[in-house]
């Protein structure tokens, strides 16, 4: 009789969990995925990245019938009419495809969906609800939830106060949204909202939107949310909030202190921050601590300090990203079989899906500068591109870092429409250890927004041809 029930135990389907359980299952290991929710795939699947993306899509497609972009081009539309329930229904449709696709795949692989809550027992012993389930190695890809914030309390059953989770099931437009946290999440489903007819405030600690990102594109996004109707309230801390009937009362004061205000909002988004998923878990009879910021500490092959136990994802550190996990998850596995799993954390690209998108690849400049290089910047303005020019999208810049002396590529960050699905580019060649010359030197499609990457690396090199 085999020592363990499995070879593989992973805990949690999110996309680091559902990824590294059907990778181990390919590489031939008997596994199986401890999962709670009702439904795999995870926050991204269920409550994160695929509804959220949902919404920016439906409400992109609303604001511009009804806000008269498609009428620049001789498109009328009259009598365009939010219904917020068949928006919020597709919406459901996307997420129940995306997550019955999971089930699928676990079938197709042969993995074992074992329901309810994990906790260690030991090492290699973990409780789902009931059942005792043994495996060689475990996995901890357990996430991350919501950030509270002390004196405002989330209810995501009656939808005044709410996270990201309510955010994404609001029953009506609010009349007043304040969104507490000028981050990803506040900006991505702040823009829904305001789409789709909501006055809204965005209220932020510190004095720049969007910490983490290139100083450049911070103060282009600010002026883009503004111009696009937005409230900005930098430095600015929220002290509390109570619902009182339809509305929610705020109180607010300079991050730096200075006199309380208050804020009349009729609902409100809490979105500062997530924090790994390492409560409840049975961590104590393993004897795995953790770090200042509660996460779970790994070697570079995500083995955790207790032998045969991993993890990855958002648990572990590093940015909270669904591609981060999934690239860990294959990572993990592969170690786990004895292969060389390998996820360089210096290139994960990071993507803000507002209109225009947002993103990022490599160093900032700051950190650049800070990390001690010399460096030789190029930028292309969207303006110039004639692509964009000709679509009428001509919001954002293409920057490309370079090293002076190298002249690698150290960093590329982009706004523009379709700065998520560009990033891609400038990762790929940064894996190769790109030049900015190479860039410049590989021919582009025209016309293409892409061709703004071309320009920014030919702007590195001495001059751009279009600015
Ligand atoms: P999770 O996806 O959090 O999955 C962990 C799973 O483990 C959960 O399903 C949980 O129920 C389960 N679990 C936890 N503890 C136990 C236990 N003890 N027993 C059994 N099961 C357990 N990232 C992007 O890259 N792009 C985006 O566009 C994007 N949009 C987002 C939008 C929103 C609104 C939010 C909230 C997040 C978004 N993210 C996005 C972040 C992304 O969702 C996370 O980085 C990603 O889901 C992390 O994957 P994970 O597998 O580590 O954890
Ligand atoms: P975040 O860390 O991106 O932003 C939180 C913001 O809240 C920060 O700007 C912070 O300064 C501010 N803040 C903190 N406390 C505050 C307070 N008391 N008052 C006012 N402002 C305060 O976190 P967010 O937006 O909640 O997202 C969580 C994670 O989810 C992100 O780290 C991101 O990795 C992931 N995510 C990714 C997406 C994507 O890839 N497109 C989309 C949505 C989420």
């Amino acid at each position: 009789m085999a020592e363990y029930d499995y070879d593989v135990l992973v805990i949690g389907a999110g996309p680091g969990g559902y990824v590294a359980a059907i990778r181990a299952a390919q590489l031939g290991l008997k596994t199986a995925c401890a999962e709670s929710r009702e439904t795999l795939g995870g926050t991204c699947l269920n409550v994160g990245c695929i509804p959220s993306k949902a919404l920016l899509h439906g409400s992109e497609l609303f604001e511009e019938a009804e806000d008269g972009h498609l009428a620049k081009w001789g498109i009328k539309a009259s009598g365009v009419e939010l219904d917020l329930t068949q928006m919020m229904a597709e919406k459901s449709k996307a997420v129940g495809e995306l997550t019955g696709g999971i089930e699928f795949l676990f079938k197709k692989n042969k993995v074992d969906w074992k329901k309810g809550h994990a906790t260690f027992q030991d090492a290699h012993t973990v409780k789902v609800g009931d059942e005792t389930v043994t495996a060689k190695d475990i996995v901890i890809a357990t996430g991350s939830s919501v950030t509270p914030l002390p004196n405002v309390e989330v209810d995501n059953e009656k939808l005044r106060i709410v996270d990201s989770t309510g955010a994404l099931k609001l029953e009506e437009v609010p009349e007043h949204l304040v969104v507490i946290g000028g981050g990803v999440i506040g900006l991505e489903l702040g823009s829904v909202w305001r789409r789709l007819g909501a006055k809204v405030t965005v209220i932020e600690f510190l004095d720049q939107l969007l910490p983490g990102m290139d100083g450049d594109i911070r103060k282009e996004a600010g002026k883009i949310f503004k111009k696009q109707g937005m409230e900005l309230k930098l430095k600015t801390k929220v002290t509390g909030a109570k619902v009182d009937g339809d509305k929610v009362m705020l109180t607010a004061e300079p991050a730096d202190g200075g006199d309380e205000e208050t804020i009349e909002a009729s609902h409100v988004l809490v979105a500062i921050g997530r924090r790994p998923n390492t409560e409840n878990l049975g961590l104590d009879a393993i004897g795995l601590e953790l770090n200042k910021r509660s996460q779970i500490e790994t070697d570079h092959d995500f083995r955790t300090a207790v032998d045969g136990v991993w993890a990855i994802g958002d648990v572990i550190p590093g940015p909270m990203l669904a591609h981060k996990a999934e690239d860990e998850g294959i990572a993990v596995a592969e170690n786990i079989a004895g292969q060389t799993g390998i996820v360089n954390h210096a290139i994960i690209p990071s993507v803000v899906y507002t209109m225009p998108e947002m993103a990022g690849v490599g160093l900032t400049e700051e950190e650049a500068k800070e990390a001690g290089h010399t460096l030789k910047i190029g930028k292309f303005p969207m303006m110039a591109n004639s692509r964009a020019k000709t679509n009428r999208d001509t919001d954002g810049f293409v920057k490309v870092i370079a090293d002076a002396e190298t002249d690698r590529v150290l960093g590329v960050h982009i706004i523009t429409s379709l700065a998520g699905t560009m990033i891609a580019q400038a990762a790929q060649a940064m894996e190769f250890g790109t030049t900015s010359e190479d860039i410049a030197y590989t021919c582009h499609a025209h016309p293409t927004h892409s061709e703004a990457i071309k320009e920014a690396a030919m702007a590195v090199q001495g001059k751009p041809i279009h600015a």
